[in-house]
């Protein structure tokens, strides 16, 4: 496989996947042979820049065509990842064990919260602040404790409330990656208000588009795309909304290098908090499963997002990102040098580098171990890779944090 920029494309070659977060293009399957000139120029025009070909399967691009292969790319990800490594992980005041069960009884009532304001919304009534904002520090408490808890969480969803829980754990994601950037006070808040409604204008798009399984017109990618637009209308007209929350909600879909919608923003006129947003949004969109594809491992998700850095994202706020959410976040499955499996069970305040991790199985011996709780610090053993659950079928209790 190879990964080619966008313009050296052509008809007869299979692409393998699409680089960039499904909600930015019409493509439902991101596997297909490019059959026609027309699906290259909607491709151009979504703003997509890098795809994966496979030359087996199509034609193969010239010889001197910029491309790389999957074992450098991995690495420019990797480097990407580890220099932020440096930096201080999250402060993470309680124990995750502390915090989940306190995390759960406020992630229920904000989905109870959210759904019943959002159903609202679709019926033509008014948003109010206060309705919004009790919820953004309810969350922000749980989130100061100790962000693992609530982040992992919200990243559970099921196909018919995505939109609810999406909010709530953008909302999360927000304020915690607002507080990794020194954001405090009212500021943050705004920030989180501004995660929980962005795609609030989602309420105003008919449910048989937003949740098509297949390729998307070109009509259905356009009312897609007008949801900012909508949003952004709707939080006016309830009125009483800071200028975070409305600049976040017209503007998430917005990328630096000015190819995002609806304005086609580029460089500064994208502000903080609407980088913000798109970090937020892509990394929750891309872990959740919906209707037409499922979801990535959170490893997995910020390993691609570090691919697609340079032409999705501003560079600072996703290393302070990637300290949010962690190298190998917490939930994740990953192997050790030690050739044993293990879950990642807690951060370390130390690095990213070397969370805490429940060994539980034997690649040598092919069998399960009694689990046991390792320090990476300690140089006792190190992560030697991340691991996806699919390939291993654990039961549900081993892997449960
Ligand atoms: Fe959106
Ligand atoms: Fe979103």
């Amino acid at each position: 496989m190879k990964k080619i920029p966008v313009g050296h494309l052509t008809v007869g070659m299979f692409i393998q996947e699409i680089c960039g977060s499904w909600m930015d293009h019409p493509f439902w399957k991101t596997s297909f042979l490019l059959t026609s000139d027309q699906d290259y120029q909607t491709l151009v025009q979504s703003g997509v820049h890098e795809v994966w070909i496979d030359p087996d399967k199509g034609l193969d691009v010239s010889q001197d065509t910029p491309s790389l292969d999957a074992e450098q790319v991995r690495q420019q990800a990797e480097s990407l990842l580890t220099a932020t490594q440096q930096l201080a992980p999250p402060d993470l005041r309680v124990p995750f064990r502390e915090e989940i069960e306190r995390a759960r009884f406020i992630h229920a009532r904000a989905k109870t919260a959210v759904t019943s304001m959002f159903q609202e919304v679709r019926m033509g009534q008014a948003l109010t602040a206060d309705a919004a904002y009790p919820l953004v520090a309810e969350i922000h408490q749980s989130v100061a404790r100790n962000s693992d808890a609530l982040l992992n969480l919200a990243r559970l969803k099921n196909k018919n409330d995505y939109t609810y829980l999406h909010s709530v754990a953008v909302c999360a994601l927000m304020l915690a990656l607002g507080k990794q950037l020194g954001i405090s006070g009212d500021e943050l808040m705004h920030a989180g208000a501004a995660g929980l409604l962005h795609d609030v204008g989602k309420m105003m798009i008919p449910d048989e588009v937003l949740n098509k399984p297949g390729r998307l017109t070109d009509a259905e990618f356009n009312t897609i795309k007008s949801h900012p637009s909508l949003g952004h209308e709707i939080l006016l007209k309830s009125g009483g909304l800071h200028p975070i929350v409305l600049d976040v909600c017209l503007h998430h879909h917005e990328k630096i290098d000015g190819s995002g919608y609806p304005e086609g923003l580029s460089g500064q006129d994208v502000s903080l908090y609407a980088r913000m947003g798109t970090v937020c949004d892509v990394y929750d969109a891309i872990t959740s499963e919906r209707c037409y594809k499922t979801g990535w491992e959170p490893t997995m998700a910020i390993r691609k997002m570090a691919e697609w850095q340079s032409s999705h994202f501003d560079l600072r706020i996703f290393h302070a990102f990637v300290r949010t959410v962690g190298i190998y976040p917490t939930g994740a499955l990953v192997k050790l040098k030690s050739e044993r499996l293990g879950l990642v069970v807690e951060q370390h305040p130390a690095s990213l580098l070397t969370p805490y991790v429940r060994v539980f199985f034997s690649l040598r011996k092919n069998c399960h171990l009694e689990p046991k709780i390792l320090d990476l610090s300690t140089g006792e053993d190190t992560v030697i890779a991340a691991e996806t659950p699919e390939r291993w079928n654990f039961p549900a209790s081993v892997l449960a944090l």
